[in-house]
C-alpha cells in the first residue's frame, strides 16, 4: 500500500497549533501506517511570523492568509487561531474553494455555524469541529454518529476546563481565584482572553454546539443564558463543601415539553454525584438517552496536546481510515509483545488466617522483605487463638509477589489458603 500525501494548511500556531505540528512530527509514521495517509504540515498563518517558535520550520510561517487559503497544494485547512473576525472570512474562502476545514473554534461555530455548514454543503466539502467542545473527549463524534438515533433527552456537563481547574484548586484551599486563573493560563487551558472562560460564555458556546447535535435543532450562542464563576467567592465554595456539595460550572440542556431548555451556571452538586468527582481541567458530559440509558464521557477538556488529538482525529475522519487500520492492514500492526501477568508490576491486598502468636507477623513481613516488596498497611484482627492478618503492599513485581505468597502459605502458622486481590491504580493495569 502506498500512502497518500496530504498537506495541512494551518491557521494559527499557538497552544493548539504547535501541539498539532508536534503530534504530526512525532506520530506521523504511526498515522501513515494506520490510515494510509502521510500528513504534511504547512503553510502556517500567524500574526507574527518573525517570532521564533521551537520545533516549527520558520519557512512555513506567514502572515499572508492567501498562502494557506489559495495554495492548491493545501488539501485540508485546520483553523486553530480562534475569534470571529477575520476567521469567518478565512473559513468561507477555504470552504468555497472546496477545501475541507477542521476547526476548534466554538465562538465562531456557535454563532455562525449555520452559515458555515451551508457554505460547506454548497461546495460539497466537509467542516469538522470535534475540538470545539471538550478537547480530547470525542463527544461530537459520539453524538453525531454513535448516538444519532438514541433520542437524547438531556446533555449535562462540565464543559470548561479552565474553570473546573480553578474550582478544584479553590476547593482544595490551595490557590486563590487569581492564582488559580494564572495557573490555568500557564498550562494553556484558558483562552487568549480568559474572560469567556470565567464568565460562562465559553461553556455556553460549547453547549450550543452539543445541544444542536443532540436535539437536531439549531441552538445558537445567544439562545443560551449563562453565568460564570467570576462572581463566586471562595467562601461559598468552602461553605458548600462543609454542607456536602461541590461547586461546578454546569452546562445543562434538556428537552422540556418538546422544547429545548439550555443554560450555564455555577451549581452545587452533591458530593456523591458523578459530576462532583470531575477535577482539574477534565470535562464530563452526561447524556440521557431514551434508548441507550445514561452515558457519561469524561476526559481532558483543555490543553494543547489534548485538543490536537481531536483536531488530528477530524483530519483522519475526513480522509477516512478505510485504506489502513491495523485490523485489515498488516503494515499497521505494531507487533508489540504481549506480556504475561508476571511481567508487570502491581499492588496487592492479601488476607491471611494465622495463629495469634508472637513472631507470625514478623515472619510474614520478612518474606516480603526478602522478595523486595514493601508493605503499605497491616491490620490484625484477633479471633481467639486465630487472627486475621490483612496486608496491602506497595506496587512491586507480580512475580516476586506470587513467590512471596507461595512461601507465606507454607508457614506453619498460616492456616488457610491466602486470599489475594490486586489493587487498582497502583501499577500497570492495577
Ligand atoms: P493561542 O495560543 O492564542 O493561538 C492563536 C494562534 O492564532 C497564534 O498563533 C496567533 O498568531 C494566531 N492568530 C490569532 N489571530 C490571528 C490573525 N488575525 N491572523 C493570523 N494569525 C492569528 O490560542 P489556542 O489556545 O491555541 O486556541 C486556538 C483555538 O482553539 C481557539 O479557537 C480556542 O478556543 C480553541 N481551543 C483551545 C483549547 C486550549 O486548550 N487552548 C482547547 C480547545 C479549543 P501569533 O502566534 O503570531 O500570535
Ligand atoms: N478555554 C477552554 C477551556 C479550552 O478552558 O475549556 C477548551 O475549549
Amino acid at each position: 500500500m502506498s500512502a497518500d500525501s496530504v498537506r495541512i494548511g494551518l491557521l494559527g500556531c499557538g497552544t493548539v497549533g504547535r501541539a498539532v505540528v508536534r503530534m504530526l512530527d512525532e506520530h506521523g509514521d504511526t498515522i501513515e501506517r494506520a490510515s494510509g495517509h502521510r500528513l504534511e504540515i504547512g503553510p502556517i498563518l500567524v500574526r507574527t511570523p518573525g517570532r521564533s517558535r521551537p520545533g516549527i520550520d520558520p519557512g512555513l510561517l506567514t502572515d499572508d492568509p492567501a498562502r494557506v487559503l489559495d495554495d492548491p497544494g493545501v488539501g485540508i485547512v485546520v483553523e486553530v487561531m480562534g475569534g470571529i473576525d477575520p476567521t469567518l472570512d478565512y473559513l468561507r474562502r477555504a470552504l468555497e474553494s472546496g477545501k475541507p476545514v477542521v476547526t476548534a473554534n466554538k465562538q465562531l461555530l456557535s454563532r455562525e455555524g449555520p452559515r458555515l455548514f451551508e457554505m460547506a454543503e454548497r461546495s460539497g466539502t466537509e467542516l469538522r469541529f470535534e475540538a470545539s467542545a471538550c478537547a480530547a473527549i470525542p463527544v461530537i463524534k459520539v453524538l453525531r454518529e454513535s448516538l444519532l438515533a438514541a433520542e437524547i433527552r438531556a446533555v449535562t456537563g462540565i464543559l470548561n476546563g479552565t474553570t473546573n481547574y480553578m474550582l478544584t484548586e479553590m476547593a482544595r484551599g490551595g490557590l486563590s481565584y487569581e492564582a488559580s486563573l494564572a495557573a490555568a493560563q500557564r498550562r494553556g487551558y484558558a483562552e487568549a482572553d480568559p474572560t469567556e472562560d470565567v464568565n460562562g460564555a465559553d461553556a455556553a458556546a460549547k453547549l450550543a454546539i452539543l445541544s444542536s447535535i443532540a436535539f437536531h435543532t439549531r441552538v445558537r450562542f445567544d439562545d443560551v443564558p449563562f453565568a460564570g464563576i467570576d462572581e463566586l467567592s471562595a467562601e461559598d465554595v468552602a461553605h458548600a463543601a462543609e454542607l456536602g456539595f461541590a461547586v461546578k460550572l454546569l452546562a445543562d440542556a434538556r428537552l422540556v415539553d418538546g422544547g429545548v431548555s439550555a443554560s450555564v451556571a455555577p451549581m452545587l452538586v452533591p458530593l456523591g454525584h458523578r459530576l462532583a468527582a470531575i477535577s482539574g481541567a477534565d470535562n464530563a458530559v452526561l447524556l440521557e438517552s431514551g434508548t441507550a440509558g445514561e452515558i457519561m464521557l469524561v476526559g481532558p477538556g483543555a490543553g494543547g496536546s489534548e485538543t490536537a488529538s481531536a483536531v488530528v482525529s477530524d483530519v483522519l475522519s475526513i480522509l477516512g481510515t478505510h485504506r489502513g487500520s491495523f485490523l485489515h492492514n498488516a503494515l499497521a500492526d505494531a507487533g508489540r509483545p504481549l506480556l504475561g501477568e508476571d511481567q508487570v508490576e502491581s499492588a496487592y491486598y492479601l488476607r491471611l488466617s494465622v495463629a495469634d502468636r508472637p513472631g507470625v507477623l514478623a515472619s510474614v513481613a520478612s518474606i516480603f522483605g526478602e522478595e523486595e516488596l514493601s508493605i503499605r498497611t497491616v491490620v490484625q484482627k484477633g479471633e481467639g487463638s486465630e487472627a486475621r492478618l490483612v496486608l496491602v503492599l506497595h506496587r512491586g513485581s507480580s512475580a516476586a509477589f506470587r513467590r512471596a505468597v507461595r512461601r507465606v502459605a507454607l508457614l506453619d502458622d498460616v492456616h488457610e489458603t491466602p486470599v489475594v486481590l490486586r489493587v487498582l491504580g497502583a501499577g500497570a493495569g492495577g
